[in-house]
């Protein structure tokens, strides 16, 4: 499979939303400022196992997971798809459940001890968790409970109860690396890589790749909503039917995202999220601390 990973779509021009779906590559035009990929995904793709609960970023139900070039490392992480703009997956990797899938077709280890655990009940809340458990265990195989309960902190389950899924979470067998998309990495980078040699896009989404194309677009169009997360924005359009007829998307300006330490300083770049930037505070206040008593016998 890794060969064929990408197997390309329509080429609709270097303008519109391109990005990898699952094994696909998914090229668009002209597409409304106000396109959401929960909508593209389960309308348009028909992959309905992503689910629709509260459409505005609570439920985790529409969990998928999204890959992302930062420095040349791919990155996966849990998004919520219902308040995430299409524009916003432009050059990333966005994996349903449909995808996952364990060694020769078997159900994937996720999947898998969420069956043996009991983990499910009427289904509805079962393949966001099941996205957000993947994210966790391709990064922490072995999650201590804290871990677990960070991870599932967004999924609500209304029915099943939580036992059985931290049960779940902390007895998934297979180790990550030998994994379908840790297989599938080198090809996935690439064409990650060639989509980002396109031109920035223009229309009614807009995405410069630094900051003076941000600012030259910012002054060329005063009323284009700026979006950078789209916590809010999101909300706007879902549940406010707010118009939203340009939109320019900060998300793939080159470091925007960047957190850079020094030995008395840390730079959280605006675009850096919660995510990305919790273990580096976490990290400088456990150092802050330990650093104070000795300051307190020193006096
Ligand atoms: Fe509830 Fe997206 S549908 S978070
Ligand atoms: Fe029914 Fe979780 S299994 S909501």
């Amino acid at each position: 499979m890794v060969g064929k990973v990408v197997q390309k779509g329509m080429d609709m021009g270097a303008a519109g939303i391109r990005f990898l779906l699952n094994d696909q590559q998914v090229d668009l035009a002209d597409m409304p400022a106000d396109a959401m990929l929960l909508d593209f995904l389960r309308e348009t793709r028909r992959l309905t196992g992503t689910k629709e609960g509260c459409n505005e970023g609570d439920c985790g139900a529409c969990t998928v997971l999204i890959g992302q070039l930062r420095d040349g490392q791919l990155h996966y992480a849990p998004m919520n798809a219902c308040i995430r703009f299409l524009a916003q997956v432009d050059g990333c990797h966005v994996v349903t459940i449909e995808h996952l899938r364990g060694p020769g077709g078997a159900l994937h280890p996720v999947q898998q001890a969420m069956l043996d655990h009991h983990g499910s009940q009427c289904g509805f809340c079962t393949p966001g968790i099941v996205m957000a458990l993947y994210a966790l265990w391709m990064v922490h195989p072995l999650p201590t409970s804290a871990q677990v309960k960070v991870a599932l902190q967004g999924n609500l389950c209304r029915c099943t109860g939580y036992a059985p899924i931290l049960r779940a979470a902390q007895d998934i067998a297979g180790d990550p690396a030998g994994d379908f998309l840790a297989a599938e990495r080198t090809t996935i980078i690439q064409a990650l890589q060639d989509m980002a040699q396109d031109a920035p896009a223009a229309g009614a989404a807009l995405r410069p790749r630094d900051l003076d194309q941000a600012l030259a677009l910012r002054a060329a169009h005063p009323d284009a909503v700026v979006v950078a997360g789209a916590t809010d924005v999101g909300l706007w359009v879902n549940k406010h039917l707010r118009p939203m007829p340009q939109v320019l998307h900060l998300s793939q300006i080159a470091g925007f995202d960047r957190i850079t330490q020094t030995a008395d300083a840390i730079t959280i770049g605006a675009g850096a999220s919660y995510a990305q930037a919790a273990p580096v505070l976490a990290a400088a206040s456990v150092k802050w601390m330990l650093k104070r008593p000795l300051q307190w016998f020193t006096k």
